[in-house]
């Protein structure tokens, strides 16, 4: 059924005085912008993903399933300022549980005010009187607008509080957060209506039994959308994980066969990621092939590359390949990786651990070039890696001599595995 939007007037429950100005056209030379302008919060990966810090009113929506962390998140953001004052509504949690997981996070500051009221007017009131620098709802699912007669979380009203928000950020300079819940189907009335009014999405996500939650940009109107923020989930809080390859490779004793390292990029950050995978004879008709965070038809593609150009006999085998620490990895850099593990796997043979790979395989079983293979290399450098394999056509134009790794280049698959296994 339709919705049918009741509104009792053109008013609106932000009215500022200079609401009223009218605009003129201006000559885009005379138009002064200072790029520079962001107000930062103590969150490094935050401001990272917003493309460098809040930028004055803007709206910024966090979507994201209940209970991923998003209240945290903002909570301890908000806790974060020192000399800014900022005012977290919340219409989801009493006085009480906000002060008991403030405690929880140990952070303490004079300048954070919690409000929990539902009502956009009687927000607007309490602005009036705080003029807080950052605003943050907690959630845009809960507030409710006297000007339209439907309920709290439905599209209208939500898409009503929204806009009496952007209006109210865009006058007053006022960056606002916005948490929205989004749903395992994602059907109900919710952020996907919001998407398209607000200024930056970002998303929050990772599976609820791993200890990391990611925080993605999928809309950005100021910066890159290809930014990661990675956030370790502890019992006093999120911490920061500033060097993320650190935590994606596991601590290995001794090495075992079936696991190799991937040099990827997540936006402008270089990641290095650690597959797994397990081949054995399959048992029962056809071979099983399972993967998780890495495209099942492409590993279908590169089994396909290994029978045919590497002569490995895999259409037989059961093929399990898995991409540690939770991750989605569409970089195709990591083929070269990926092709590893699985041969390390079916011969039984580790592959040193000290070795990462770095280059995409095509259906020729040729080694192909990836992009921006310099931030690449020198991630896999700064964690201690003695070799990285590369593509031959990577290894034009590019000046080994300011890398003390070990570069080696390939052209083809069958002899990444001759220098490997011998
Ligand atoms: P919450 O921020 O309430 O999620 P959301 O607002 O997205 O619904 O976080 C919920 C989970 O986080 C909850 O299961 C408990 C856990 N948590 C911690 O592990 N450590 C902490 O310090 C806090 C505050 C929460
Ligand atoms: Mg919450």
């Amino acid at each position: 059924m339709e919705e049918v939007l009741q509104r009792d007037d053109k008013k609106n429950s932000w009215n500022s005085d200079n609401a009223r100005k009218v605009s003129k056209p201006k000559a885009i030379e005379d138009i002064e912008y200072n790029e520079e302008h962001r107000i930062l919060s103590a969150s490094k990966e935050l401001n990272r993903v917003l493309g460098g810090g809040i930028v004055p009113g803007s709206l910024v929506l966090i979507g994201g399933e209940p209970g991923i962390g998003k209240s945290t998140l903002m909570l301890q953001v908000a806790l974060g300022f020192r000399k800014e004052k900022v005012l977290y509504v919340s219409g989801e949690e009493s006085e009480n549980q906000i002060k008991m997981r403030a405690e929880r996070l140990s952070k303490k500051s004079s300048s954070c005010f919690i409000l929990t009221e539902t009502s956009t007017q009687n927000i607007f009131k309490q602005i009036e009187v705080l003029e807080p620098a950052i605003l943050i709802i907690d959630s845009i699912q809960t507030l409710t607008s006297s000007y339209i007669d439907s309920a709290a979380g439905s599209i209208s009203q939500v898409r009503e509080c929204t806009a009496e928000l952007i209006k109210y950020a865009k006058e007053s300079g006022t960056p606002v957060f916005l948490i929205g819940h989004i749903t395992k189907e994602g059907t109900l009335a919710g952020p996907k209506v919001l998407e398209h009014m607000v200024d930056t999405v970002l998303q929050f996500e990772g599976d609820q039994h791993l200890m990391y939650r990611l925080l993605r940009t999928t809309k950005n109107r100021f910066g890159s959308t290809s930014e990661l923020g990675i956030f370790e989930m502890r019992n006093s809080g999120l911490r920061e994980v500033s060097n993320p390859s650190e935590i994606l490779i596991s601590q290995r004793e001794e090495e075992l066969s079936g696991i190799t390292i991937g040099a990827t990029l997540e936006g402008s950050r270089p990641l290095l990621v650690e597959i797994q995978s397990l081949v054995s004879p399959a048992t029962y008709g056809t071979p099983q092939r399972s993967s998780t965070g890495f495209d099942g038809r492409r590993l279908n593609m590169l089994l396909a590359v290994l029978e045919k150009r590497g002569g490995f006999r895999l259409s037989v085998q059961d093929v399990f390949l898995n991409i540690a620490g939770g991750l989605k990895i569409e970089d195709p850099a990591i083929d070269l990786a990926v092709c590893a593990s699985i041969v390390s796997s079916f011969e039984e043979m580790p592959i040193p651990s000290h070795v990462c790979f770095a280059a995409e395989v095509g259906l020729g079983g040729e080694i192909r070039a990836v992009n921006r293979v310099e931030n690449r290399i020198s991630e896999a450098e700064k964690l201690g890696f003695k070799e990285i394999y590369i593509s031959k056509y990577n290894k034009k134009g590019l000046d080994t001599s300011n890398f003390k790794i070990e570069i080696k280049s390939f052209s083809k698959i069958v002899d990444v595995f001759g220098e490997l296994f011998g």
